[in-house]
């Protein structure tokens, strides 16, 4: 099939291309580079050994969006595209829901405009608030999003489950991703982000390749075994494979499929660093801090759905994820910025 991925160039768009050139298919990616480096795009082209189409553009530029639906026979969408810093998200809402809902209004009226019915689409375990129960299922209620980053994701959730109500000849797969980190087993790609990390792994590896002094843990007092937060940790490869068993329910007509893509374990922030300790045998100085405003103690899901119907389950573990994301921080002390 031939894919556009929005906001392809980013941390888990970049890794699915490479998946899904291993599946046989083609893609073409948007991206406006808000969040991202063109250098990575080339660095995955150096992987799959040929040329990443790349147009750059805003996915709310509806003109340029249109041009490349004329120009590719896009026969299906992986909706990457978006803004996703939690706190910043709580600092400029408007900027965030601007962008993120109306990209994707944008996105889904050129997309049938110009025949183009399949979208999978970047949703979040945010969704589910504080949840109703663990693990998480997908039929557990969406909970009360916190912060606007997800009342976005929880939002355009609806909006698609809407569009393919009213005609079911549209495709939605609703990818709900855990915690994705890890990289390319390469060390070309993995994830860059700018200025001061929000996530856990990312300031683990600044931490180790001695950018930042220590790691500051959110809270030793949470109802958990150690006392830190427990979340699900997913590698972003077998995040990627994700993408590619959703398109095959795509070419299987399944209307709305909705999945939860994790492992399934949950690992404690304590267990992480324990895992990177061991996996790269170094060590991470850590001091615990308070506690995070509008975290929670325990987030992992039950991955069964995903295993049953699309055929998926996660391959990787934790000491895999930290060795791949060390891998890429050392070969790249300041990421994409050689
Ligand atoms: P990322 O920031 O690395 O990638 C997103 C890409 O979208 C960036 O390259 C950015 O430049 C681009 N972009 C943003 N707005 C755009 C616009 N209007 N037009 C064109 N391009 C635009 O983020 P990521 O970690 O790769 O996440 C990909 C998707 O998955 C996002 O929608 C994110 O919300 C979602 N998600 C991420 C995580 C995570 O922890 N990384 C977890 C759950 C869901
Ligand atoms: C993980 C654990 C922190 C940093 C976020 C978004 C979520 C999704 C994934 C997009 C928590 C602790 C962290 C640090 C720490 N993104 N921590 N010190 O908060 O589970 O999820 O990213 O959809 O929407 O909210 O991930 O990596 O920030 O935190 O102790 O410096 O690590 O308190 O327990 P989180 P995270």
């Amino acid at each position: 099939m031939q894919i556009l991925l929005t906001g392809g160039a980013g941390y888990i768009g970049s890794h699915t291309i490479i998946e899904l050139d291993k599946a046989g298919h083609s893609v073409v990616v948007v991206d406006n580079l808000v969040n991202s480096k063109e250098e990575a795009l080339r660095r995955v082209s150096k992987i799959i050994g040929k040329q990443v189409p790349f147009i750059k553009a805003d996915v709310r530029d509806r003109e340029a969006l249109d041009k490349v639906f004329k120009q590719y026979k896009i026969d299906a969408v992986i909706h990457f595209a978006g803004l996703k810093a939690v706190g910043e998200s709580c600092e400029k809402p408007l900027e965030y829901y601007e962008n993120n809902m109306n990209a994707t209004f944008v996105l889904l009226d050129v997309m049938r405009k110009n025949g183009c019915k399949n979208i999978i689409f970047s949703s979040s375990a945010t969704v589910y608030g504080d949840p109703a129960q663990i693990p998480i299922t997908e039929s557990c209620p969406k909970g009360h999003c916190t912060n606007p980053y997800g009342q976005t994701k929880s939002m355009l959730e609806e909006v698609l489950i809407d569009v393919q109500k009213a005609d079911p000849e549209w495709n939605v797969v609703l990818l709900r991703y855990f915690n994705p980190i890890g990289a390319h087993k390469s060390g070309l790609i993995g994830e860059n982000p700018n200025g001061i990390p929000n996530n856990l792994m990312p300031y683990i590896t600044q931490t180790a390749i001695g950018i930042r002094k220590e790691l500051g843990v959110f809270g030793n007092d949470y109802d958990t075994p150690d006392g830190t937060g427990v979340r699900d940790y997913i590698h972003v490869c077998d995040l990627a494979a994700g993408h590619v068993a959703a398109l095959q329910a795509i070419q299987r007509k399944c209307g709305l499929g909705i999945y939860n893509l994790g492992t399934g374990h949950g690992y404690s922030v304590l267990d992480v660093v324990n895992a990177f300790q061991t996996a790269n045998g170094l060590k991470v100085p850590y001091v615990i801090k308070p506690r995070r405003p509008g975290d929670i103690a325990t987030c992992y899901c039950n991955p069964a759905k995903a295993k049953a119907e699309l055929g998926w389950e996660a391959q990787y573990g934790i000491e895999d994820m930290c060795r791949d994301s060390w891998n890429f921080q050392k070969n790249n002390p300041k990421g994409y910025e050689e």
